[in-house]
């Protein structure tokens, strides 16, 4: 293996980091999954060695143990970087269960960065979202739009990394992207892989598929009263493998760059409404979705949106998958999970 196209991917079974691992390879990288499979399933490595047609080394390891961490990178490094996903991501769950999420969230952040500077592993690819935004006040979102108060511990996990992998750059060797994501869908469109939400979804795309297949008897649409032009909030959906690409283009980008910290947005810069988004399913599907009018949902913001000028103009990246590609990809992993 060269070895310095070797990148460690961390939470790379989850649903973002599987489908940056097929665009790593395809782009010539060579990617090292570790995992403690604690949302997520091992088959993920199977439809990731399909579409690949290369075997992925994965390590069943723990982010937040640094003895192991340490191990690991002094016997498979050197690493080109480390593209860090693994977190927990559940907003709700986040305000139930605190100290678990500070404790996954930064710790895992942390043991990565002591790994890096203690092997003198330079990129880092950071997950980071757009909840650090909270409500804004103006829409597109840009990278310099303001970040107002946590409005869960989850965001606060990541406002408190973001600021972490700042603090170690200053004065350091690290170089590291800190990607804010809107709002991912879909899956790859091989079907192979995709989104494995546990329980109840909290999200509204898995929710709208499992409702399609009846596996849930309505969706409710949380609030029908925004000041929207229909009433219903209004998010910027991106297609999961836009941003896989996204990452691969980060981290090339990275390579060429001097020790920097920098901050980009992920989104596809379109806002669309609740509503616009199960028409949308319900018509590239041909499957209809069974939907009542609810209440809004505590802690919803009402709409936001991206600017992803910044990662055009410097990354050179760009979605060009739709919101109907999305949706009609998440259709086709819903009906893969059944079989
Ligand atoms: P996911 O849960 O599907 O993937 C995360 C993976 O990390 C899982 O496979 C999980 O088993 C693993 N993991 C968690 N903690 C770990 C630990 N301590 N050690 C080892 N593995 C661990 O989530 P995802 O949607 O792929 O999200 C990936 C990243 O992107 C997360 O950091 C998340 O906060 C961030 N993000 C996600 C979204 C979204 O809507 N999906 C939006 C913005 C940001
Ligand atoms: C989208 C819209 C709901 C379910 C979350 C996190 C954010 C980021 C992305 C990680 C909202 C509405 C939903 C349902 C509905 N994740 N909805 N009925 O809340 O925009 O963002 O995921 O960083 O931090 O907060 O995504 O998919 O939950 O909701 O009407 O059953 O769908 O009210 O307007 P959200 P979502």
């Amino acid at each position: 293996m060269n070895s310095m196209k070797k990148v460690l991917v961390t939470g790379g079974a989850g649903f973002i980091g599987s489908h940056t691992v097929v665009e790593l390879v395809a782009a010539g990288f060579e990617p090292i999954i570790i995992d403690n499979l604690c949302n997520s399933d091992i088959s993920m490595l199977d439809g990731i060695e399909a579409i690949t047609e290369k075997n992925i080394p994965f390590f069943n390891i723990d982010c937040t143990d640094l003895d192991a961490m340490m191990d690991l990178f002094q016997h498979h490094g050197p690493f080109l970087g480390v593209i860090h996903f693994a977190a927990f991501k559940a907003v709700g769950e986040s305000v139930a269960k605190p100290l678990a999420y500070y404790h996954n969230n930064i710790n895992s952040t942390r043991v990565v960065l002591e790994c890096m500077a203690h092997f003198g592993v330079k990129n880092l690819v950071f997950s980071s979202s757009c909840t650090v935004y909270g409500q804004p006040k103006e829409n597109p979102v840009s990278e310099k739009t303001a970040w107002m108060s946590a409005s869960s511990p989850y965001g606060y996990t990541k406002q408190v990394c973001e600021r972490m992998i700042a603090d170690t750059s200053l004065g350091s060797n690290l170089s590291s992207v800190l990607l804010r994501y809107f709002n991912p869908i879909g899956a790859h469109p091989s079907g192979l892989i995709g989104e494995l939400p546990l329980g109840v979804p909290e999200n509204l795309i898995p929710y709208i598929t499992q409702t399609a297949a009846g596996l849930r008897s309505h969706l409710t649409i949380f609030g029908s009263d925004y000041n929207t032009p229909d009433g219903t909030c209004i998010r910027d959906y991106i297609h999961v493998v836009d941003l896989a690409k996204a990452h691969v283009a980060a981290l090339s980008w990275l390579e060429k760059q001097s020790p920097i910290c920098e901050v980009f947005n992920l989104g596809s810069g379109n806002g669309n409404s609740v509503k616009e988004v199960i028409d949308t399913f319900q018509e590239v599907n041909n499957m209809p979705v069974n939907v009542v009018a609810g209440a809004r949902r505590p802690g919803d913001v009402e709409q936001i949106f991206a600017s992803a000028d910044k990662a055009k103009e410097i990354l050179n990246w760009g979605c060009e998958l739709t919101l109907a590609d999305a949706l009609k990809d998440a259709w086709t992993w819903q009906l893969k999970l059944q079989e």
